[in-house]
């Protein structure tokens, strides 16, 4: 746990305000309140086996960290109730801003009850989290546009607006309790689907939810790439006999992406003509290396560092007893209201983009990718 410079240099003066800051207006501070703290943080992250959140945790921390605040950031290793615990632990232990990227979007409204009655304000980060009221703010990059990014992009590789087809589509979701998931598959399935219809695009599997909102039959558990590598599996060898192939693979990420190439690998596909367009999500460094090597065309780049800013902004905000800036207030309904959000651009990178946007901003090291 580090203990913040200002709060280290400061004495009870500034550790009343901070209460009052924290009290979000209105109610007095309490005398000797219960640890009251200007900007005490607590950030929760779902796992360490996916880079980013790696990016992202450490990232807010060290920003948070730079700038004088007490930061106690936890990962729970993909389990709900580990979650839970952990930030029942960081709001006993002070926290007054909580930065939470769920794991289950719809398992948090307890805790956060909670960490209210301790007069907590609460940031969803990258993830809603549903069927509360106390969750206070929100910020993500735009979740339909990364799934419509990936749409658009198989409608003009496979140039569907000009008739083309038909072409073999193979689609999957991502985990069924993460609320973003179900905005990537909208945002695909909508440039997508009418393909379906038209018989551009047939799917061999049967797997073509019917509507978006029928997503989650198709969604892999906790984004896990051998659960989608073996689904993958399935799908070639029951509905690929006889020499058909698959044409387009819909990954709403690049951790199912992955399994989904190990799949096809072991099934013969080699990279060239007959290699399937694999869509994907987050730039991972091993998935930056299947671009290059011409094992998946494309991923939707979302630069954690400008997520990171964003949210270090509002946390300065609320400490300083100030409204965060949002610029979404329609979009992300939570079943209780609609949380005010801060909406970020994703882009599209494919291989001839890679050097000039990963490396050169700085994303990823060329020798991280092996330039
Ligand atoms: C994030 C994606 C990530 C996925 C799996 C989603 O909520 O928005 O960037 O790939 O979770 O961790």
């Amino acid at each position: 746990m580090s203990l913040s410079k200002s709060l280290a240099a400061a004495g009870t003066v500034a550790v009343l305000s901070l209460s009052l800051a924290a009290c979000g207006g209105g109610a007095a501070p309490q005398a000797g309140g219960g640890g009251g703290q200007d900007c005490n943080v607590g950030i929760s992250m779902p796992t360490r086996s996916l880079e980013r959140w790696i990016n992202d945790g450490e990232g807010l921390r060290s920003k948070l960290a730079s700038a004088g605040c007490t930061v106690d950031l936890q990962y729970a290793d993909n389990k709900t109730d580990q979650q839970i615990s952990q930030i029942q632990n960081q709001v006993a232990g002070g926290s007054k801003i909580l930065v939470v990227a769920a794991i289950d979007g719809a398992a948090l409204a307890p805790v956060l009850a909670e960490a209210k009655k301790q007069d907590a304000t609460v940031i969803a980060y990258d993830r809603l989290i549903n069927g509360t009221e106390d969750v206070d703010y929100y910020a993500t990059f735009d979740n339909y546009k990364v799934g419509q990014l990936q749409g658009q992009y198989v409608e003009e590789t496979l140039k569907l607006k000009d008739g083309k087809g038909p072409f073999n589509l193979e689609a999957f979701a991502g985990s069924p309790d993460d609320n973003n998931a179900k905005f990537f598959f909208a945002g695909a399935w909508d440039v997508l689907y009418p393909y379906i219809q038209k018989g551009q695009l047939t799917v061999p599997s049967g797997k073509a939810p019917k509507s978006a909102a029928e997503w989650a039959s198709i969604g892999v558990q906790g984004w896990a790439s051998d659960k989608a590598q073996a689904e993958m599996d399935n799908r070639l060898s029951s509905f690929y006999g006889g020499g058909k192939k698959v044409d387009v693979v819909l990954s709403p990420n690049d951790s199912l992406a992955i399994g989904i190439e190990a799949s096809l690998k072991s099934a013969g596909y080699k990279p060239g003509a007959d290699y399937p367009i694999i869509t994907g999500q987050d730039a991972d460094k091993a998935n930056v290396k299947a671009i290059l090597a011409g094992e998946q065309s494309m991923t939707v780049w979302k630069d954690t560092r400008v997520l990171g800013e964003q949210v270090f902004k509002m946390v300065k905000s609320i400490a300083d007893g100030q409204q965060p800036e949002v610029n979404d207030t329609k979009t992300y309904d939570n079943g209780k209201k609609v949380v005010p959000s801060y909406l970020l651009v994703p882009e599209v990178v494919t291989e001839d983009a890679v050097k000039s946007k990963l490396i050169d901003s700085g994303f990823l090291k060329s020798s991280d990718v092996g330039l």
